[in-house]
């Protein structure tokens, strides 16, 4: 689809001698109208012409350049719409498609722009809050997809595993030793954060142990480093059991202390460039927004000469900038922080760091839950476990269910398989879920609704995937029996073969528009329709025609082609995807 848009855009050039990007080639709602739209509005008041005169005269001109073998062109209102005609459809789509497999709707690696993503970034000593696997969902598949589109993908966690409350948690382990097992866990870091805080209130004396002991682990005593250092890998250790269940992985766990030897340095260079002043005993840049707002005081170092989260992600920004390079960098990150992020950017401007206008926050909501159980606590600090468990519930007892009403014995599930399945559907519809809600908008969470073989709903897509295995499987072995385009061309006519062959090719753009607009919400949609259509055919086509072989090989082929286009979807967002279910 993507060779015929980039063809059309260049005819349109020629036709209208101006410049007409593919992007401004647009996909009409009414799919019956054609396969692209071009806009006239825009061109047209240029020109003082009306919008439809233009469309008018564009699509006369436009038909005696675009081959009718190929195209149809049609002016609506102020549109111009192309089709592409059965034999483009099948030839320029399908047929690749089959030949390219996975590759499918890729581009060579690093032919693009290198894009750097951080996220997840959960912080150290604490459990993996729900809010940070919005963050690590989000940021997973947008890097996932910029890489299969060509570009040139670092990723990164930014662990929080800096800042005071290591100090604290270093009096915590010490002031409860003889109470500890040997062996720690994530949960007794907690459980003794926690603690330490609760005796803070009738002993002050705690805060000021608690900053003096950081202060000694950021001048590097030995002591304090080894207690902070096995803090850190019982919780990397706990993380990555997430990552796994998650399929989540990182270029780099460059966390907070990370940059800390290049703290010191970037205050004394803010300081020798003049914008590092004192306010109320503290070291600040004043900073402002993008578009001239003035922010609060961007502060770096405390008044005891410590550094904060701000100082640690300037650093950091500086360190990525002159060590990995980027043309652009997303800090996939809650909401809340959109005024860090500001003041963070604000203060590389004040550097004079230009490349500062390729740094992006991109905010997510949160997680707001239906369950009565989880909606009278705040949603930011459910913990995965809790979110999990609850939804590993509902997906093992649908997916006995199922099982159960099963009338076909063949078609049962042995109950050894039921457990891994449930748990891939618990994943799938959570991750789907989460990215087919708006990033910057909250999440209703309502895992009656999410859980579900009905309805837009990760289970919906796993289905339909599954469905498309067990066809290819039941058919024997079809590796090497792929018809030619000419024998594709020849035998697919239906139109609903024709419908689902067009949703392919609408994949390149699918994820183009996810990432251009930051929103897996784009390819989730996509997906459902795509499933949507290929269940359409799957009514309306039968596949196994014993007295028409050659049907059944193109028929064949085009389930194959909507596994492969389906299970790639699945897999850029990081979906499961079950043999069966
Ligand atoms: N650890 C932080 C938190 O849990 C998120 C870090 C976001 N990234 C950054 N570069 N500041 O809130």
């Amino acid at each position: 689809m993507e060779k015929f848009k980039f063809e059309i855009a260049k005819l349109l050039s020629e036709t209208l001698e101006t410049t007409v990007a593919p992007l401004e080639l647009e996909t009409p709602k009414d799919r019956a109208l054609g396969d692209f739209a071009f806009p006239c509005f825009k061109l047209a008041k240029t020109l003082r012409k009306a919008p439809p005169v233009l469309a008018q005269e564009t699509a006369d001109k436009l038909a005696t350049r675009l081959d009718p073998s190929l195209y149809s062109v049609k002016p609506a209102g102020p549109y111009v719409n192309v089709t592409l005609t059965r034999k483009a459809v099948v030839a320029g789509v399908l047929d690749p498609i089959l030949k390219e497999g996975r590759q499918t709707g890729s581009a060579p690696e690093g032919s693009k722009e290198r894009w750097v993503f951080e996220f997840s970034s959960p912080n150290v000593a604490k459990p993996f809050q729900i809010y940070h696997l919005r963050t690590t969902i989000v940021g997973a598949s947008l890097s996932r997809i910029a890489r299969h589109r060509g570009y040139k993908v670092t990723t990164i966690n930014h662990l929080g595993d800096w800042g005071t409350q290591y100090g604290k948690l270093a009096i915590a382990l010490k002031r409860y030793e003889k109470e500890l097992p040997t062996e720690l866990t994530l949960k007794n870091l907690v459980d003794i954060y926690v603690r330490i805080h609760k005796d803070m209130e009738t002993d002050p004396s705690i805060e000021k142990d608690g900053q003096a002991a950081f202060k000694r682990l950021e001048q590097g005593d030995p002591e304090m480093r080894a207690i902070w250092k096995k803090c850190v890998d019982i919780s990397l250790k706990e993380f990555a059991k997430t990552y796994q269940r998650y399929q989540v992985e990182f270029d780099h766990y460059w966390g907070e202390s990370f940059y800390e030897n290049q703290l010191k340095p970037l205050i004394s260079d803010l300081k020798q460039k003049g914008i590092l002043v004192e306010d109320q005993g503290a070291q600040v840049v004043r900073v402002t927004s993008r578009d001239g707002q003035e922010l609060p005081p961007c502060i770096l170092e405390k008044s005891d000469g410590t550094s904060i989260y701000a100082t640690r992600d300037v650093a950091a920004a500086v360190y990525r900038h002159d060590n990995v390079g980027f043309d652009r960098m997303s800090y996939v990150v809650g909401k809340e922080q959109k005024l860090h992020f500001e003041q963070v950017f604000g203060v590389l401007r004040a550097m004079g760091c230009d490349w500062e206008r390729a740094c992006e926050h991109i905010a997510t909501g949160l997680y707001r839950f239906k369950d009565a159980k989880m909606s009278t606590r705040k949603g930011n600090f459910i913990t995965l476990e809790e979110v999990n468990e609850l939804c590993m519930a509902k997906s093992l007892a649908l997916m006995n269910e199922r099982n159960v009403a099963q009338e076909d014995p063949e078609l049962r599930l042995p109950e050894t398989d039921i457990k891994t399945i449930a748990e891939q559907v618990a994943v799938g519809a959570l991750v789907f879920a989460d990215l087919s809600t708006d990033p910057t908008r909250d999440l209703e969470f309502d895992v009656d609704r999410v859980i579900s073989f009905e309805g837009e709903t990760g289970p919906y897509i796993q289905y339909a995937h599954t469905r498309c295995l067990s066809i290819i499987k039941k058919a024997g072995n079809i590796a090497g029996t792929e018809p030619d385009a000419g024998l594709l061309e020849a035998r697919l006519t239906a139109p609903e073969e024709i419908l689902l062959i067009r949703t392919l090719g609408r994949f390149p753009e699918a994820l183009d528009r996810t990432l251009d607009q930051r929103k897996p919400s784009q390819l989730t949609t996509y997906l459902i329709d795509l499933t949507r259509d290929f269940g359409q055919f799957y009514r309306e086509c039968k596949v196994m025609n014993p007295e028409d072989p050659e049907l059944t090989r193109v028929r064949l082929a085009l389930v194959d082609a909507t596994r492969i286009v389906l299970g790639l979807g699945l897999d850029l967002l990081g979906i499961p995807k079950p043999e069966r279910m």
